[in-house]
């Protein structure tokens, strides 16, 4: 692998000049911006499996190039794709875009001509990084209309009160479901970009999201980079905020969604979920349509939850005074550890699906209805 600084924001780009593939390392952020270079599908698992590239449309699209990279090396029969797939299929088992863009991959792989094969990969994961743009962006328009809606009622409100204008609309966020997660734009932070184009004066609380810290170093450098206002809040400060009225929303994505609604994130997203069941505030999800697995309908018993190692929250890394980055533990030696990294939230607690295809309810026949209209496009 090798290190060069980055001439492009998007979390994974094609160099066709090189015929090379590049991903911002994640876990650099926010201290160093810094692309790596994948050059086979090893680089490709370990950039998934290390957590480079995290989130799951955007793990989707690296297992794409992933395999295409596989193919350039000349593994290119039957049994050496399957072999490249079913790897890269272990990499990180709770989104479905992984799954999804494999499953893609082979159907258009396996019934052509071995030669056409490096080739054919190589286009269809191009198509998957330009759909996933485009879906991120069809997304965030469809979910700014509501926060324009709720902007509108807010004022409106304060303005039957006899209160002066409020001045923020504060959408509350778990994780990083932003730009870094997906190719560009993101999927909840798509809203709130294209809720900021439309004069939405947004102002984001982000969850710092233990134990990795998704929120604290990726979703607030990203919005300090897109200049919008935003407030990082530990973990537990969401429901102490709905409860003050400080919240009008929360947005937040999904690795995995069942045909029935449930929606799996980042692990304490079903908390901020109940709690903004209990103070009426709008919960919405945002996610391509490639995150809703139709296979599965109960997600609480048909989701694969992964598991992470304890390592992730005995330490912590930071940036030291001296300017360098270090790790250090915060338990006592040998502190039993469980560590959960994602959980779901029924579909009950969730206010609307924001998809590219629109915003739709949590329930199964809605969610029929765009399978329906899925298979007719
Ligand atoms: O463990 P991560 O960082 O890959 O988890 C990411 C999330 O939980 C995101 O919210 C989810 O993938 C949606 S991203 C658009």
């Amino acid at each position: 692998m090798s290190d060069k600084p980055p001439v492009s924001q998007q979390s994974l780009r094609y160099d066709a000049t090189q015929d090379s593939v590049w991903i911002i390392d994640q876990t650099q952020l926010p201290h160093v911006l810094v692309e790596r270079e994948l050059k086979t599908l090893a680089d490709a698992c370990e950039a998934i499996e290390a957590m480079w590239v995290r989130g799951a449309p955007l793990i989707g699209v690296t297992a794409a190039f992933g395999l295409y990279l596989g193919l350039r090396s000349g593994a290119v029969t039957t049994p050496e794709v399957n072999a490249a797939v079913q790897r890269l299929a272990q990499t990180r088992p709770t989104a479905v875009n992984l799954q999804w863009a494999l499953d893609r991959l082979s159907s258009i792989l396996i019934p052509v001509d071995v030669a056409q094969r490096p080739a054919r990969a190589l286009s269809a994961a191009l198509e998957l990084h330009a759909e996933d743009v485009a879906a991120c962006a069809a997304l965030g328009e469809h979910g700014a209309v509501r926060l324009e809606n709720l902007w509108h009622t807010k004022c409106a409100q304060a303005e039957e009160r006899g209160e002066s204008a409020p001045s923020q609309l504060n959408v509350l966020t778990h994780c990083n479901a932003g730009a870094l997660a997906t190719v560009d734009w993101g999927t909840a932070l798509a809203v709130v970009y294209k809720a900021c184009e439309r004069g939405v004066p947004v102002h984001v609380w982000v969850d710092e999201t233990r134990p990795r810290n998704q929120g604290a170093s990726l979703t607030c450098w990203e919005l300090g980079e897109r200049g919008v206002p935003h407030t990082l809040i530990v973990d537990n400060a969401g429901g102490h905020l709905m409860q003050h009225g400080l919240v009008d929303c929360c947005v937040v994505g999904s690795d995995r969604t069942t045909r029935e609604g449930d929606v799996c994130n980042k692990i304490g997203t079903y908390l901020k979920a109940l709690a903004a069941f209990d103070n009426k505030i709008p919960f919405y999800v945002a996610l391509p349509v490639s995150t809703i697995d139709f296979e599965l309908a109960d997600g609480l018993r048909e989701i694969p939850i992964e598991e992470r190692s304890a390592y992730e929250v005995t330490h912590i890394s930071g940036l030291g005074d001296d300017g360098t980055v270090r790790r250090v533990r915060l338990t006592p030696a040998g502190t039993a550890v469980s560590n959960f990294g994602f959980d779901v939230t029924p579909a009950r607690l969730v206010t609307g699906l924001i998809t590219e295809h629109g915003v739709i309810e949590a329930n199964a026949p809605a969610l029929a209805n765009l399978q329906a209209r899925l298979s007719q496009a």
